[in-house]
């Protein structure tokens, strides 16, 4: 997509990509997060997805939706260089913050970009995920074409978000504590932009095949997509190549 189309698609559909999600602006989002921080700082699903990912030394690779930077961390231990895309400027001075402290921190870059706008050239990329991020993304669709765009030829996509709704989930019962019904909520109408519905956090439940469905229609091979375990978590998973 030229950024003359990018425009012409953010007019008709009444958003600005390079902002992320509007739930993630502002002083009620830094304070969620702030009270997420424990488990986002250093989270076990990041390092089950980075196992998947396997980034090795000398990759250039691209965390998405980075939040507080787990996988940041990890890729750049293993010697990747990695950039850290985060829209939300509370994430982003996170980043610079823990990148500050990281023995490999010349190999990290925090950017300011989102999934509908990846702050990298046409090809330049060896690996991306994105971890708990894929029901923040606002414009799925774009999301899978920069995804398609910014990956090297034979380059990897990792795409895992951690389903809380399902009652299997070690975490489903604080999850289910911590979030009211959205339908009641006063800036949420249970419903996306679509007819999908809006789970309990006020973000749009991905569907793995339809993720899956939009990488393949932005020219991405050897798509697997799938509600399964990882590490006895549900998760919503979405792996692709270009
Ligand atoms: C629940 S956090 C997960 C962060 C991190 N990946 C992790 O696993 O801890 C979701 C992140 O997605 C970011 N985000 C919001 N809108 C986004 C978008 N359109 N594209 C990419 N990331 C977005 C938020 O700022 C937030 O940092």
């Amino acid at each position: 997509m030229t950024d003359a189309d990018r425009r012409d698609h953010d007019h008709e559909h009444g958003h600005e990509h390079g902002h992320g999600h509007a739930r993630d602006q502002g002083l009620s989002a830094a304070v969620r997060y702030l009270r997420l921080a424990p488990r986002m700082w250093r989270s076990e699903i990041n390092e089950a997805v980075l196992e998947v990912v396997a980034p090795i030394a000398g990759e250039r690779v691209l965390d998405i939706g980075a939040g507080m930077g787990p996988g940041m961390v990890l890729a750049a231990k293993a010697g990747a260089t990695v950039t850290a895309v985060e829209p939300t400027p509370f994430m982003r001075r996170v980043l610079h913050g823990r990148r500050w402290f990281q023995r490999a921190r010349s190999r990290i870059t925090v950017a300011d970009g989102s999934a509908e706008r990846l702050p990298v050239p046409d090809g330049s990329i060896d690996a991306a995920w994105s971890i708990n991020a894929m029901h923040h993304w606002v414009d799925r669709e774009v999301a899978a074409t920069e995804i398609a765009r910014v990956l090297r030829p034979g380059g990897r996509v990792v795409l895992v978000d951690e389903d809380f709704e399902d009652p299997g989930h070690p975490d489903h019962e604080r999850f289910m504590a911590r979030h009211r019904d959205p339908s009641q909520d006063e800036d949420a109408d249970g419903h996306g932009s679509g007819n999908e519905t809006i789970n309990r956090h006020g973000f749009t439940t991905v569907d793995a095949e339809e993720m899956g469905r939009l990488l393949a229609d932005s020219g991405l091979t050897e798509i697997e997509a799938a509600n399964q375990l990882l590490r006895n978590r549900p998760v919503i998973s979405v792996t692709a190549r270009r």
